[in-house]
């Protein structure tokens, strides 16, 4: 006998908004960049194959926690929706390098805002997180479980960066953003998206030395990366294409319905790939990698944020943003802009002062990665000369 179900009666119905507008946007930078000149002082590189691999110039590095970040881009995107914290009942902290795993950094960000009481939530699906926030937020709104969302994307990959490996050292910095997301009945917001995960891949992109896996094996300043570039950039292009045409396919519209194509920054042929695939001309792609590398979850918000200060969304207009991530994770989320694209107000909120340069912060990691290296190096040289040794003794000598 399968479960009575109860009846249709037996609650009060719940309703949801019918849309989930998105009202208020705001990003923090860190004020240290990281040139490429800076990066070919300590790593043999050079900003001619810097530029033409993957079209950066540039990247930031935090000299605050992650969650600082996200603090500062959380009040400007309040300011920006004319709100207060006090007006929020969810924030979701989209992020694979947050402060903390136990506690939560999104109840961080909570306890700096004075948001007491209500729900907060990490959520990690690596350079997607910021994106698969948003899912989450406008599901929420839309089943009426959630009023008015704080969603977050903030990275600071420099802090498990293995800076003595060039294939990644060049490629990532740090940064927040941050959207507030309300019930509307107005046509707007997140429209539709497609999510997915090639999972098979997901040694393609990994970090070791940094989870519970690793526990007691190893400092996690020694962190080693396994980053498979070009299979990532395949899949990353096959995944974001694919996902762009489920999503335009679901709402039944075609390439020449979007206005602005706003696709995760991680390399300027990984975006040209995408956008010529896609048949999006050039003059539609938001482009800021050379700025600030990838971001990972805050690389789509930040681009979005920007791609709105530099008037290249319009009232009404229709947002593409295709992304992918360690996982290997990905998504296209097909958002309808609002008729607001001015901000309400402006916070004056700051990071405090950084009296670093971007070299100097790093200094230190960089430093206990190389001495790791040393003392690995010179391990496995005594290792091979034991090894000489017995292959230099006579058989009857090593039986
Ligand atoms: O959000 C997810 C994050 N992941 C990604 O975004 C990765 C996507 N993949 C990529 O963006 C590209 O594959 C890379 C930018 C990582 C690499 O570009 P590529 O054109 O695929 O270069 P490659 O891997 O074929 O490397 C070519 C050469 C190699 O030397 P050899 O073996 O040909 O002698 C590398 O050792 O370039 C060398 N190389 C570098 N040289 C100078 C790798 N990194 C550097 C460097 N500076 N920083």
């Amino acid at each position: 006998m399968p479960p009575s179900q109860p009846s249709n009666s037996s609650f009060p119905a719940i309703n949801g908004a019918r849309y989930a507008a998105i009202t208020g946007w705001g990003k923090c930078l860190p004020p240290a960049v990281l040139s490429n000149a800076d990066l070919a002082t300590f790593i043999d590189t050079d900003d001619d194959w810097i530029t033409s691999r993957t079209g950066m110039k540039e990247r930031r590095v935090a000299h605050v926690q992650c969650t600082d970040m996200a603090h500062i881009a959380a009040l400007r995107a309040l300011a920006a929706a004319g709100r207060t914290a006090q007006d929020l009942d969810l924030i979701i902290f989209g992020s694979c390098t947050g402060d903390t795993v136990v506690p939560t950094c999104a109840s961080r960000v909570q306890d700096l805002l004075g948001a007491k009481g209500i729900a907060s939530l990490d959520l990690n699906t690596a350079c997607t997180s910021g994106l698969y926030a948003l899912s989450v937020a406008s599901s929420m709104i839309k089943t009426g479980s959630a009023k008015r969302v704080l969603v977050i994307g903030a990275e600071k990959p420099s802090a498990l960066m293995d800076w003595t490996n060039r294939n990644v050292a060049v490629l990532f910095g740090d940064g927040a953003a941050a959207l507030i997301v309300e019930g509307s009945e107005q046509e707007q917001g997140l429209m539709a998206e497609s999510l997915g995960c090639y999972a098979e891949a997901r040694d393609s992109l990994a970090v070791h030395n940094y989870g519970t896996a690793y526990t007691n094996m190893c400092p996690t300043s020694i962190t080693s990366w396994d980053f498979d570039g070009q299979d990532i950039f395949k899949r990353a292009v096959k995944g974001m294409v694919k996902a762009s045409h489920d999503v335009l396919n679901k709402l039944n519209l075609g390439v020449e319905d979007i206005d602005t194509l706003v696709p995760h920054q991680a390399n300027s042929r990984i975006i040209d790939a995408v956008g010529k695939k896609l048949g999006v001309p050039a003059d539609k792609v938001f482009v800021n990698v050379e700025r600030y590398g990838n971001m990972s979850a805050a690389t789509v918000m930040i681009a979005l944020c920007e791609a709105i200060e530099e008037g290249k969304v319009k009232p009404g207009a229709n947002i593409l943003l295709p992304a992918f991530g360690a996982g290997l994770t990905w998504n296209s989320h097909f958002i309808r802009w609002g008729e607001r694209v001015e901000p309400l107000g402006y916070s004056d909120a700051e990071l405090p002062a950084c009296k670093k340069t971007a070299l100097e912060i790093i200094a230190p990691r960089l430093e206990a990665q190389r001495k790791h290296a040393q003392s690995e190096q010179a391990s496995s040289d005594k290792t091979d000369n034991q090894q000489q040794n017995k292959n230099n003794k006579p058989v009857e000598e090593l039986a």
